[in-house]
């Protein structure tokens, strides 16, 4: 770590080299489709930006960088935690240049205070969340932890709506089978999916094979087992909760601070020891994402729906060292 050239800028963030690292480390910790890791950090004098990486946008999957500006909010709540596990209330502007498409955040240090316990769990969950690939166990999800994952969407500028309604969900089981089927129907998603499905101790990015890698949807271990289901099944009793974080608006910064509030949520549900999956597919395959919004009902637009409830944790993911997600001031980045 010691050749990561941070330049002059460790001064003007007023943060020793070691916490620079420290906090970009913790950043890179978030979670992102496929584990691309699709963000860079660049280091001004008293700011750290936070760009999408034009290199690790999933144009197949994600062909309007929707979920790539969600994993970079991700990133941004993480980075934001980890300032303020070190004392410092950080300044964020969510996409503060709109003639900017890559520029999704700017990071500055504002003035110190210690952080609240809500958070201080948070910050101790960074390291220990991790996706859910296999099935819930038994155990539901209390009256006070919903009330947290309430808070956290709150706190982050985002709602969570959570939906606990057997007939409900077995209607999103239904759709989320749908869509799957749907996106897996297409030669270029597989095909995308492959590229990061890895099959190599040493990558530091993807999911692995052995995890299912990234092909393993959540409705494919809709029920124990991993036995695929035909519509019209029921949900697995043991994982009933399903989420909704949602925003008032679209638009790019929506989308950033959608990143940030998902983030929050599944930090806070990892604080109460909860574990969460993904059903994606409910919000990115047309017409599915129109018939959830009106089974649901809301006037707010969804951009992530996931699972929760107790299970034993699935192992960790890799991800890239500091000194790849690193950028310099100067590089340029192409159109979009
Ligand atoms: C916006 C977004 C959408 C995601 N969608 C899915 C999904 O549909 N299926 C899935 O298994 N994981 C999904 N994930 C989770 C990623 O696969 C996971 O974050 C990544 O592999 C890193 O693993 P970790 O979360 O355990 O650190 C999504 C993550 C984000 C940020």
């Amino acid at each position: 770590m010691d050749d990561v050239p941070l330049g002059t800028h460790v001064t003007g963030l007023r943060l020793d080299r070691a916490e620079i690292l420290a906090v970009l480390g913790a950043a890179t910790r978030a979670p992102s489709v496929h584990n691309t890791q699709p963000w860079r950090f660049r280091l001004r004098s008293g700011t750290i930006d936070v760009l999408r990486d034009p290199e690790r946008w999933l144009r197949v999957a994600d062909p309007d960088g929707r979920e790539q500006r969600l994993a970079c909010g991700a990133a941004v709540r993480t980075l934001r935690l980890a300032l303020i596990g070190l004392g410092h209330r950080p300044f964020v502007t969510l996409h503060p240049d709109r003639t900017d498409p890559w520029l999704m955040a700017t990071v500055r240090r504002g003035s110190g205070r210690p952080a609240t316990v809500p958070e201080q769990a948070m910050l101790d969950a960074i390291g220990v969340r991790r996706t859910q690939r296999t099935d819930f166990g038994p155990g539901g999800v209390t009256a006070e932890a919903r009330l947290a994952l309430r808070r956290a969407a709150i706190d982050a500028g985002v709602w969570l709506d959570l939906v606990a309604d057997p007939e409900v969900a077995d209607r999103l089981g239904a759709m989320a089978r749908r869509a799957y089927r749907t996106r897996m129907d297409d030669p270029a998603f597989r095909a995308e999916v492959a590229r990061w499905t890895s099959w190599a101790d040493d990558r530091h990015d993807g999911v692995a094979a052995d995890l299912g890698g990234p092909a393993v949807s959540p409705s494919a271990v809709w029920l124990p087992g991993g036995a695929r289901p035909a519509d019209g099944q029921g949900l697995s009793p043991s994982s009933p909760l399903l989420g909704f974080v949602s925003t008032h608006a679209d638009g790019p910064a929506e989308e950033v601070r959608a990143g940030e509030g998902l983030q929050s949520v599944l930090l806070a549900a990892a604080a109460h020891g909860l574990s969460a999956a993904f059903l994606s597919e409910l919000i990115d395959v047309e017409p599915v994402r129109t018939d959830v919004h009106r089974l649901l009902g809301r006037p707010r637009r969804i951009q992530a729906a996931i699972r929760l409830g107790v299970a034993t944790a699935s192992p960790p993911t890799p991800r890239r060292p500091v000194e790849d997600v690193l950028t310099e001031d100067s590089e340029p980045l192409p159109p979009v």
